[in-house]
């Protein structure tokens, strides 16, 4: 007999095999539905199937809110476009990891206290010269986060996690800038005290023992403001990651590490070195914007247009848009050829007059122009994604906090059906065709 789902308004009802099932419809504050199928498998054997997750809720969670359809993004609340317009990054880390926006002295010592926690263990040296200096930093940082577990292995009380949380998100800008200096063959810059988040991390990536260096406010505002964008975005790949590995009580260090590799495919936060690469090859190789859209569209080629897209945002990214307003500000900042933004302009503007991209709902997402502002900052194409760690990092302990206090944590097993051979008989070697 076929299965029927029906919905009233606070249970749905499922008839499989003459037996109705009912299950309750849940709602979320701002006044999202779904169906809790928690008992669906022990009264009817049956599971769901939901290839990427799309229609499937994997926690409660009062982090995040996302509104794919109208573009809308707020963290505990605050619309995106007021945070970007009037915090910084570590009030919006707080916000995000406590749930409210801090007073003036919990910001302060918030503040301090990650000043105090930036300088990595010197054993770190002889980490990084043990790797190859053409060592993607992607993986170098997902490396290095674990292995921060080995420096602090103290067990799990509050006290504990409350500093391995300080150490991640003082550690994380020294550990990228690191990175980068060991790839380049210049000496390792020690964090300065007396310089704000984005400026002490300008200070690690592009200052030289050799000359003193003064970073740029507005550069440093403007890399505050990509860090606060990139701060949390619900259950994507990287933070499911994060819950799925930290669900089976592994530690901050390890679930943060498993994050930053999820975050590295060019699907995820890779998008951002795909885009800058795409503009380069249409401004050398393919030679116009026209031409590459072509194949973007094209089923028997492969190519995308980078940075265009989204699960979720069926809608103009909020986060692009706020970029794309910095881009032309940095650019002109910097001094630097528009030659690569102007692209990127042109690309948007056809790709949203095309109905391929109109009628799929592909409009252009964070990383579209991230990647513009990066490059023009001077920041290595390889060391885009690593800028998203950066900014990624307060939301995904936010998440995985979350998550260890939620009374309803279990570890994370999503089931299966199988399609592989049914049973039958070992066959010894020699008898084999
Ligand atoms: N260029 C050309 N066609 C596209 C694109 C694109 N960028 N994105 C989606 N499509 C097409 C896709 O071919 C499919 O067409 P059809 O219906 O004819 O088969 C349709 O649109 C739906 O795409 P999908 O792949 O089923 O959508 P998805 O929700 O599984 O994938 C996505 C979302 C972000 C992986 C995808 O849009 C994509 O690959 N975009 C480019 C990569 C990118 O920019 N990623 C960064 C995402 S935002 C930052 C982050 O959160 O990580």
């Amino acid at each position: 007999m076929p299965t029927q789902v029906q919905q009233s308004k606070t249970i749905a009802t499922l008839t499989h095999d003459g037996k109705t099932l009912e299950l309750p419809i849940l709602k979320g504050s701002e006044g999202e539905l779904a169906v809790d199928i928690e008992k669906l498998r022990s009264s009817t054997g049956l599971i769901t199937m939901d290839p990427g997750y799309g229609n499937t809720g994997s926690c409660r969670s009062a982090i995040t809110f996302i509104d794919g359809e109208q573009g809308i993004l707020r963290y505990r609340g605050y619309p995106i476009e007021e945070l970007a317009a009037h915090s910084s990054f570590l009030e919006v880390a707080w916000l995000l990891m406590n749930g409210d926006l801090p007073s003036h002295a919990k910001l302060t010592a918030f503040e301090r206290e990650v000043k105090l926690h930036t300088m990595l263990h010197e054993n770190f040296h002889r980490f990084f010269e043990a790797l190859p200096k053409d060592a993607h930093p992607m993986p170098v940082c997902a490396a290095a986060v674990g292995a921060l577990a080995t420096f602090y292995q103290e067990p799990e009380t509050d006290r504990n996690v409350h500093d391995a949380v300080v150490r991640l998100i003082a550690k994380i800008p020294t550990i990228a800038a690191y990175s980068y200096k060991h790839s380049i063959g210049q000496p390792f810059m020690f964090p300065q005290n007396r310089l704000d988040y984005a400026s002490n991390f300008l200070h690690m990536m592009f200052a030289t023992p050799c000359e003193e260096y003064v970073p740029d406010p507005v550069i440093a505002r403007i890399l505050d403001l990509l860090l606060i964008l990139h701060a949390d975005h619900e259950q994507n790949c990287s933070t499911s990651t994060v819950r799925m590995v930290g669900s089976s009580r592994a530690n901050l260090f390890a679930s943060i590490a498993a994050g930053i590799s999820a975050l590295w495919g060019p699907l995820h936060g890779g998008a951002n070195q795909q885009v800058i690469e795409m503009l380069e090859r249409i401004a050398t190789e393919e030679g116009s914007a026209e031409k590459f859209l072509a194949r973007a569209k094209d089923r028997n080629d492969t190519t995308r247009l980078m940075g265009f897209g989204h699960r979720v945002y069926k809608s103009y990214d909020p986060r692009a848009a706020i970029v794309k307003q910095a881009c032309a500000e940095v650019v002109q900042r910097v001094g630097v050829s528009s030659n690569l933004l102007e692209i990127a302009l042109r690309l948007e503007e056809i790709a949203l007059r095309d109905d391929y991209f109109v009628s799929r709902k592909l409009y252009p997402n964070v990383d579209f122009y991230s990647g513009v502002i990066y490059k023009a900052l001077g920041i290595p194409t390889n060391m885009f994604t690593v800028m998203f760690v950066l900014g990624r990092m307060p939301g995904w302990i936010a998440q995985w906090s979350e998550m260890r206090g939620d009374p309803e944590f279990r570890i994370a097993r999503p089931r299966q059906i199988y399609t592989g051979a049914t049973r039958r008989p070992y066959v010894p070697i020699d008898m084999r065709g």
